[in-house]
């Protein structure tokens, strides 16, 4: 049987290969700077042999970065990926990046995603947010935009100290225990409580996995997410249909509770408005209402939506917050004078005493959230933490013959057809950009600059903030990407992350075990390098699973400080 498939696909294989390598020799792509590609395996065959050269499990970004310096860092690199995927552009320049992504003639919100967003589907659901084009997608940005406008979320402190403070309970514990664990799953259960509490008003308890009321929910999600690591993506669905079909099986699971969770809240919805009729009372701007706002009848096509976009929040605003936060408390296990800097700041904005109730308290009184605000030295460590080491990236793809063409150094590269991914990881090392220290963890290169950390989640407003004085190009610093279909929960991650390292910083010693341990002296002292850093036996990296993920999920141990 197999035998005779194979037989009959021959001839379709051999004009595939013969059309590929005619393509690679004449095409459109000939020209782009690139490694010298074999010409039945175009680029392949090199990526093995560059990813052989670091630890087996290394994302590709490292290993792209790497194969870019070869050729002296060109803004663009062509990837020949046949036949194992579409060919790929790798944009490595800021000022190509910004040319993807801004909104043009030729594509009113920008160049359109890459249908290899398509693998992700039983992760976000074919109607996500994420993937839509056009008015579709126009639609439902502007729905949830409400809910992530800067005011809105300020609102939505007392829920974030709430799940930090259960997170400083496991931190308490684990401190007089003394014991090893895993920072990434800690930070990553504490963001998706806080994502499920502001997607559906929900409560997930994640953190307490006893009592959890949808502990279910969070174990099926776990498991799907680890059928996306980085050996089970490497092939087409069609090459291993187990793994297809357990993505399938896990994800409709987790439809069928989240449509329960969605006919009750919808219910709930009608009841209160027959209640209150036209009452002023505040309109909640969780995302689950904002979808179901102004529809009386819960449709199957709205029911589907509303489900897609739960599972898109719930993916997107949880995994690379919490790996945000584990690379974030890396850095204080290894660089003392950030930790000092931000200790120092949390001292004079919040007052000398630092235990969790007196933060909560400056926070929660009135002109809080200007602290938050106010704390610049923080702010910039968020920004160096998502500089060096990006979660995420986008990858988009014009339609070929389209002509969708882009300039670089005098150049115009035609990209229609390939994938177009812009690699973070390569644009904001960019040494012309960032010079000698472009590699480091170096916090204080943002203190001046004027434009203050991100740029917020709605358009117009991101837009207006480039203008003010910036000391980098504004699109050299791209975790969030840029343009219409920039990252919306942007300025929720990073009041996230200053909220928790507000309550955090001073009360625990992090350090780090395993990969990343510091390298101590004689006297069992850490060392300091150069660069003000301590010295680490070995080096920690990332590898891939949909976002990258610091490879050891963090171990590490926390002492309470004295
Ligand atoms: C450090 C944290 C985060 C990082 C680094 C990040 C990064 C990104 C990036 C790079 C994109 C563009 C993706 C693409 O083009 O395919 C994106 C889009 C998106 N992100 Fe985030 N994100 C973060 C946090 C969040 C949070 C907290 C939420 C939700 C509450 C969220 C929700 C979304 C959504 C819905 C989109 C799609 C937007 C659209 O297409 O209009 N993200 N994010
Ligand atoms: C994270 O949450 C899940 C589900 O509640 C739980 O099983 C797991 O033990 C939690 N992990 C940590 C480190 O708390
Ligand atoms: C009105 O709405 C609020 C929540 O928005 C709810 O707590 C209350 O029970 C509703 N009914 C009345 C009669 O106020």
């Amino acid at each position: 049987m197999i035998t005779n498939i194979l037989l009959l696909a021959l001839p379709l294989v051999v004009a595939y290969l013969a059309a590929t390598v005619w393509h690679r020799r004449f095409k459109q792509f000939a020209n782009f700077p690139q490694l010298k590609p074999s010409l039945l395996w175009g680029h392949l065959k090199l990526i093995h042999e560059y990813t052989l050269k670091g630890p087996p499990d290394v994302h590709y970004d490292p290993v792209f970065a790497t194969m870019a310096k070869e050729l002296g860092n060109p803004p663009v690199m062509f990837l020949d990926l046949r036949p194992a995927s579409y060919p790929m552009v790798l944009v490595n320049s800021h000022e190509v990046a910004e040319q993807v992504t801004r909104a043009s003639k030729m594509f009113a919100w920008s160049t359109p995603k890459s249908p290899t967003m398509g693998a992700l589907v039983r992760l976000i659901g074919p109607e996500s947010v994420l993937m839509k084009e056009k008015e579709n997608w126009k639609q439902l940005r502007k729905r949830f935009n409400p809910g992530f406008a800067p005011q809105h979320l300020m609102t939505l402190l007392p829920c974030i100290l709430d799940k930090t403070d259960i997170f400083m309970e496991h931190l308490d514990r684990l401190a007089s225990s003394g014991e090893e664990f895993s920072m990434l799953k800690h930070t990553i259960n504490l963001t998706f409580d806080i994502i499920g509490a502001i997607t559906m008003d929900v409560d997930f308890d994640a953190q307490k996995s006893e009592s959890s009321s949808q502990g279910e929910f969070i174990r099926l999600y776990d498991q799907l997410l680890k059928m996306y690591g980085q050996e089970d993506s490497r092939f087409p669905w069609w090459m291993s249909p187990m793994r297809e079909w357990r993505r399938y099986t896990l994800s409709n699971q987790i439809d069928r509770l989240l449509e329960t969770m969605i006919r009750a809240k919808h219910t709930q919805q009608q009841q209160q408005h027959t209640t209150n009729g036209s009452s002023k009372a505040k309109k909640p701007r969780d995302v689950l209402s904002l979808s179901l706002q102004g529809s009386d009848s819960l449709s199957r096509a709205l029911l589907t939506e509303t489900r897609d976009q739960i599972k898109t929040f719930l993916f997107a605003g949880h995994d690379t917050t919490g790996i945000l936060l584990a690379w974030l408390f890396y850095e204080f296990s290894r660089s003392p004078h950030v930790l000092q800097a931000v200790r120092a700041e949390l001292d004079e904005l919040f007052g000398p005493d630092a235990g969790p109730a007196a933060v909560r308290a400056r926070l929660l009184a009135p002109g809080g959230e200007e602290l938050i605000n106010r704390m610049r030295y923080a702010t910039a460590v968020v920004k160096e933490v998502l500089r060096v080491y990006p979660p995420a990236g986008t990858a988009r793809m014009a339609p070929p013959g389209s002509g969708f063409t882009v300039t670089a150094g005098g150049r115009s590269y035609c990209l229609d057809g390939a994938i177009i991914y812009n690699c973070a990881t390569i644009i904001q090392r960019d040494r012309a950009v960032f010079g000698e220290t472009a590699d480091d963890f170096v916090p204080e290169r943002w203190l001046g600059d004027k434009a203050g950390i991100m740029s917020a989640g709605a358009e117009e407003e991101s837009e207006k903030r480039d203008e003010a004085g910036r000391t980098f190009p504004p699109g050299a610093w791209r975790p969030f990407e840029r343009g219409p279909r920039n990252c919306i929960g942007q300025d929720l991650a990073t009041i996230e992350a200053r909220v928790i390292v507000a309550a955090v910083a001073r009360r625990y010693d992090f350090v780090k075990v395993g990969l990343g341990e510091l390298d101590l002296n004689e006297k069992g002292q850490p060392v300091e390098n150069d660069k003000g850093q301590y010295k680490v036996k070995a080096e920690m990296y990332n590898t891939a699973q949909v976002t990258a993920k610091p490879v050891d999920a963090m171990r590490m141990k926390v002492r309470l400080r004295a």
